[in-house]
C-alpha cells in the first residue's frame, strides 16, 4: 500500500560496511554528499545519519546506471542496489570506517532531486551563521552539528536514567501559567476565551515543582523548556532547557551528593571521563574575591588579590583613592606573560577592559633587572616592591592592576582573568574543573529600584541562624543557596526552599511586596505552605550550557537543533512575525508602537 520504494529496502546503513562484507549484495539510501566523474566512471560519496559510503557507476557495469548516475548532484536523495568490493590500491581511506570498501551499483534509483544548496556544507565556514540558521535542515546534515545533538541526547538520556534508578518521578507542568519569578521578563500569551488576560511562560517550572512536593511526590524530575525575556548572551537562549529536579525530607549535603554521582555516572558514560568524587566547593565571598566571578573557571590558578592595605597610602592617587574610599584595588599576577605580551598586547587588553568600565589597566613587568612600569615612579620603590611580594610575582611576571568600585572592577578583572588564561594557554578543553559555590547572599540591593531584591529566587530558604537579619540588617542574611559550576560557566543552581509560610511572608517583605501584590502573585503559593510542607530542596541544571561544554562547542546554538539568534528570532521561520488583524481582534488586542528615536 502507498508505496514509494516498491520491493526496495535498506539492507544497510552507509556507516556499517567494512572489509568483512565484501562481495555482499546490498541495499543503500541516502544523500549525495559529493559526486566525482573520474572519465566515464561516476563515485558518489552516499551519506546517512551513520556514515558515508562510497559508491561507484561504471558504464563497463551498467550503461543505464552510469546514465542515471549522470543526472545526479549534491544533495539528491538515492538508492543503489550493488555488490560491496574492495576500493583499488592506493584509494583506501584510513580515516572513514567504510574507508576500505566501495559498493559497485548495479541499480539505481533517484527517490528525489534537491536545488542546489546555498552553501557548501563541508565548507560551511565560509558561510555566515545567518545563511546557515536560515538553512537549519541543511546545516544540521553536517556530521558535526549532527554529532552535537546525538551528544546531546546521550546527554539526556544519561540524565534520565540515572534519575529513573533513583526513583524519580517524570511529571510535566504547565507552560500556559502565571509568572515564576526568575529575574528575566515574561514571555506573555494573550488568552482569547479571557479578554484582557494573559498567561506567562515560565522561566522554570519553580512553583509546580514545589507543589508536588506539598503534594507528597518526593522526588520529581522533568526535562522542560524555560522561557525567559532577558538580554541575550553567548551562552544564553530565550527558551532553552533545565533538568529540573526537587527532593523532599532533605539538607543540602544529600542533594549535593547525589548530584556528583549524577555527574560522576554522566561524565563517565558520555565521554569516559572519570571525575573524583567531592567536588570542591567555595563560598561566594571566596569567588568574588579570588576570581572577581560567581562562577569561576577553576582550570587554572591564577588570582586576583586586593591590595587596598598595601597601597592605601601610596602616592598613586588612583590607588590611594580608591582604596580609601571603599572601593577595590585588586592585581592578578599573569605568571610567564612577561616574555608573551608585547606593548601592543598590553595595550589590547587596557582597550578591552575599558570597554568594560575600567579606567585604564596598571601594570609591572617584573624583568631580571628590575620593574618596568607606568606607575612604580608614584607608587615608590617600597610600595612596588611589597606588592610584587605580595603577589609572588618573579622575573617573566606581567602584575595587572584595576582601581575602581569593588563589582566594577571585578567585572572586568575576572574577563581579564580568563583573556591572560587565554593567551597563555591555561583554558585546556578536555579538563573538567566542578566546583560548587555556596553561602550566597539571600539578597541584593538593587540601586535603580531601590529595594532588595532575591538573588537566587524569593523561595531560596535563608540560614536559619541568619533569621533574626530581616528586622535589622538583610543584606547579610545568607541563603541556603548552591550553584554548580564547570569550567567556569554556571551549569545549574538551586536551594532549600522555605517551607514555613511566616518565613515566606518574611521574604516577601523584605523584597518589598505589599499584601495586595502577594495574594495576586502568590496567594495559591502561600496557601498551599500552610497544608502540610515538606522540608524540602532542589535544583536546575542548563542542559544546552552542558551539551556545550561536553561537544567543545564555541556556541549555545551549536547544541540546539533550531536555536534563535542573538535578536531572539529564528532566521529559518522567520518568528516572531506580524499577524492577521483578525487574530488581533480575537484577542482584543492593538499595538502601540512607539519609533526608538
Ligand atoms: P536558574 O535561574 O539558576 O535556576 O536556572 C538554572 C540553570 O539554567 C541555565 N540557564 C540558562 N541556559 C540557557 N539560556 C538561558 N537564558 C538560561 N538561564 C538559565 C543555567 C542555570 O544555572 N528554578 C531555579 C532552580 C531551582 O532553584 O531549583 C532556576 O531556574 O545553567
Ligand atoms: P595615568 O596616570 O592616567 O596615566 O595612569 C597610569 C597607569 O594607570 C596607566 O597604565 C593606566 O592605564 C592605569 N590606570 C589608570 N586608572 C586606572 C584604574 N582605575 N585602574 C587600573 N589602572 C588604572
Amino acid at each position: 500500500m502507498y508505496s514509494n520504494l516498491g520491493d526496495w529496502r535498506r539492507s544497510h546503513h552507509c556507516g556499517e560496511l567494512n572489509a568483512s562484507d565484501i562481495g555482499k549484495q546490498v541495499t543503500l539510501m541516502g544523500w549525495v554528499r559529493r559526486r566525482r566523474d573520474h572519465g566515464g566512471v561516476i563515485f558518489v560519496d552516499l551519506r546517512d545519519r551513520e556514515g558515508l559510503t562510497q559508491v561507484v557507476m561504471s558504464p563497463e557495469i551498467d550503461k543505464d546506471v552510469h546514465q542515471t548516475a549522470e543526472d545526479i548532484r549534491t544533495e539528491f536523495v538515492i538508492a543503489v542496489k550493488g555488490e560491496v568490493d574492495h576500493r583499488p590500491e592506493g584509494t583506501v581511506n584510513e580515516n572513514l570506517p567504510t574507508g576500505e570498501i566501495e559498493v559497485i551499483v548495479k541499480e539505481i534509483k533517484i527517490l528525489n532531486p534537491s536545488l542546489t544548496p546555498p552553501f557548501v556544507l563541508d565548507e560551511y565556514g565560509n558561510v555566515s551563521e545567518d545563511v546557515r540558521l536560515k538553512y537549519r535542515y541543511l546545516d544540521l546534515r553536517r556530521p558535526e552539528l549532527k554529532d552535537n545533538l546525538i551528544m546531546r541526547h546521550n546527554i539526556v538520556r544519561a540524565f534520565r536514567e540515572f534519575l529513573y534508578s533513583k526513583e524519580f518521578l517524570d511529571v510535566e507542568t504547565p507552560f500556559l501559567t502565571k509568572s515564576t519569578p526568575e529575574g528575566a521578563r515574561d514571555y506573555l500569551v494573550p488568552s482569547r476565551v479571557n479578554p484582557g488576560k494573559c498567561y506567562a511562560l515560565p522561566q522554570s517550572p519553580q512553583m509546580f515543582k514545589q507543589l508536588l512536593m506539598v503534594a507528597g511526590f518526593d522526588r520529581y524530575f522533568q526535562i522542560v523548556k524555560c522561557f525567559r525575556d532577558e538580554d541575550l548572551r553567548a551562552d544564553r537562549q530565550p527558551e532553552f532547557t533545565q533538568l529540573d529536579m526537587e527532593m523532599s525530607f532533605i539538607d543540602a549535603d544529600d542533594l549535593m551528593k547525589l548530584i556528583e554521582e549524577m555527574f560522576i555516572n554522566l561524565f563517565d558514560k558520555v565521554v569516559g571521563a572519570k571525575l573524583e568524587r567531592g567536588f570542591p566547593v567555595m563560598s561566594f565571598d571566596e569567588a568574588m574575591e579570588k576570581y572577581g566571578h560567581d562562577a569561576p573557571d577553576t582550570r587554572f590558578d591564577m588570582f586576583l588579590k586586593t591590595i587596598n592595605d598595601t597601597v592605601k597610602d601610596c602616592g598613586f592617587k588612583v590607588f590611594a583613592e580608591v582604596a580609601k574610599s571603599g572601593g577595590s584595588v585588586k592585581a592578578i599576577n599573569a605568571k610567564g606573560a612577561g616574555e608573551k605580551f608585547s606593548r601592543k598586547d598590553i595595550d589590547e587588553l587596557t582597550t578591552f577592559v575599558q570597554s568594560l568600565g575600567a579606567g585604564g589597566l596598571a601594570y609591572i613587568k617584573v624583568n631580571e633587572d628590575g620593574l618596568q612600569s607606568p606607575i612604580v615612579k608614584f607608587l615608590g620603590d617600597e610600595v612596588a616592591a611589597n606588592i610584587v611580594e605580595e603577589m609572588g610575582a618573579k622575573p617573566g611576571d606581567i602584575i595587572f592592576f584595576g582601581a575602581g568600585d569593588t563589582s566594577t572592577v571585578n567585572l572586568y578583572m575576572s574577563k581579564l582573568r580568563l583573556k591572560l588564561g587565554e593567551a597563555l594557554g591555561l583554558l585546556d578543553k578536555n579538563k573538567y574543573s566542578f566546583v560548587w559555590i555556596v553561602d550566597f547572599p539571600l539578597l541584593e540591593y538593587d540601586e535603580n529600584e531601590k529595594r532588595y531584591a532575591a538573588m537566587h529566587h524569593p523561595f531560596t530558604s535563608p540560614r536559619d541562624e541568619d533569621l533574626e537579619l530581616f528586622d535589622t540588617d538583610p543584606g547579610q542574611i545568607r541563603a541556603k543557596a548552591y550553584d554548580l559550576v564547570l569550567n567556569g560557566s554556571e551549569i545549574g543552581g538551586g536551594s532549600i526552599r522555605i517551607h514555613r509560610s511566616d518565613v515566606q511572608d518574611k521574604m516577601f517583605k523584605a523584597l518589598g511586596f505589599t499584601e495586595e501584590e502577594k495574594e495576586r502573585k502568590f496567594g495559591f503559593f502561600v496557601d498551599a505552605l500552610k497544608y502540610g510542607t515538606p522540608p524540602h530542596g532542589g535544583i536546575a541544571f542548563g542542559v544546552d550550557r552542558i551539551a556545550t561544554i561536553l561537544c567543545q562547542a564555541d556556541s549555545i546554538r551549536d547544541v540546539i537543533a533550531f536555536p534563535k539568534t542573538q535578536r531572539a528570532t529564528c532566521m529559518m521561520s522567520d518568528a516572531p512575525n506580524a499577524v492577521d488583524e483578525k487574530q488581533l481582534k480575537e484577542l482584543f488586542m492593538k499595538f502601540d508602537i512607539v519609533e526608538d528615536k
